[in-house]
């Protein structure tokens, strides 16, 4: 029989409150009530532009100022007016209470930190700092004049945020790090990602093979719904994670 959304909530919440090494994975989807566009789906970022002819690292080496134009430029805009919303806060407060050990985030935007997050892996790295492609050289924005796109590094090489792109690897210690909380957690909150970007979307299986209980938080059933998620509690993040939260305060203060 399916379980009722208040039945689902409350099991998350009741291993949220037993749990004492919980991780969370997050994708686009948490930040999508800061005004920050998802990727695939309905008014996605993949509908508007080919992620194959911006997105990709080849693209990037071929034609910089159009990826710059087109991508980086558009993301920095975004992500200028966005703020933490209550999904991000509301994962802030987990960690406050001891349930979140760590943040696994395959965003750019910074928003975990900004909602007061102490320790988040950046999966996919940061929007927030720029690399040379020559010397790798690391600078701030501020730092940069994008008078014209791309900018250059003071050894000739041009800059481009400190992202990962198609067809370029995962930091092998970040990943090492990611496999080894996800063995390790108790519960893995996995919110707002479609979970179709490898190896990230296998980091959930690999904690529920370890026997954590995975909790997905997600308007939309993903890849994991079915058969990797224990409790899948549908709904926008924001919203679902205000919900759990006060209901694990609760618990915890029983
Ligand atoms: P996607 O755009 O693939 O998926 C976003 C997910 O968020 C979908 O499952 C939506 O149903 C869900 N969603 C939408 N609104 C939501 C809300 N208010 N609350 C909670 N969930 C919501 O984003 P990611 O899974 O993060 O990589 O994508 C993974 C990677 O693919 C990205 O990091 C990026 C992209 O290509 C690179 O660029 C390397």
């Amino acid at each position: 029989m399916k379980k009722s959304v208040s039945a689902l909530l409350e099991q998350a919440a009741t291993a949220c409150a037993q749990a004492r090494k919980g991780v969370a994975l997050t994708g686009a989807g948490i930040s999508v009530e800061s005004g920050i566009p998802p990727f695939r789906g309905k008014g996605g970022l993949w509908e508007k532009i080919d992620p194959m002819k911006y997105a990709h690292i080849d693209a990037l080496e071929n034609n910089p100022a159009e990826v710059w134009q087109v991508l980086f430029m558009g993301i920095t805009e975004v992500l200028q007016r966005a703020a933490p919303n209550a999904g991000h806060t509301g994962l802030f407060r987990l960690e406050q209470m001891g349930v979140l050990q760590t943040i696994i985030t395959q965003n750019v935007d910074g928003l975990h930190q900004r909602a007061g997050s102490g320790d988040v892996i950046e999966f996919h790295g940061t929007h927030a700092v720029l690399r040379c492609m020559g010397c790798h050289r690391r600078y701030d924005w501020q730092e940069v004049s994008l008078a014209t796109v791309p900018p250059l590094c003071a050894c000739g090489a041009f800059l481009r945020p400190d992202v990962v792109m198609f067809g370029e690897p995962i930091d092998i210690k970040l990943l090492q790090r990611s496999q080894r909380l996800a063995a390790g957690c108790d519960v893995m909150l996995v919110v707002g990602t479609s979970a179709t970007v490898q190896p990230a979307a296998y980091l959930p299986v690999i904690a529920k093979r370890n026997g954590a209980c995975i909790i997905e938080i997600n308007p939309e059933p993903t890849e994991l719904t079915h058969h990797i998620s224990d409790v899948p509690l549908l709904g926008a993040a924001g919203t679902v994670m205000e919900r759990l939260v006060a209901r694990v305060a609760q618990l915890r203060q029983a």
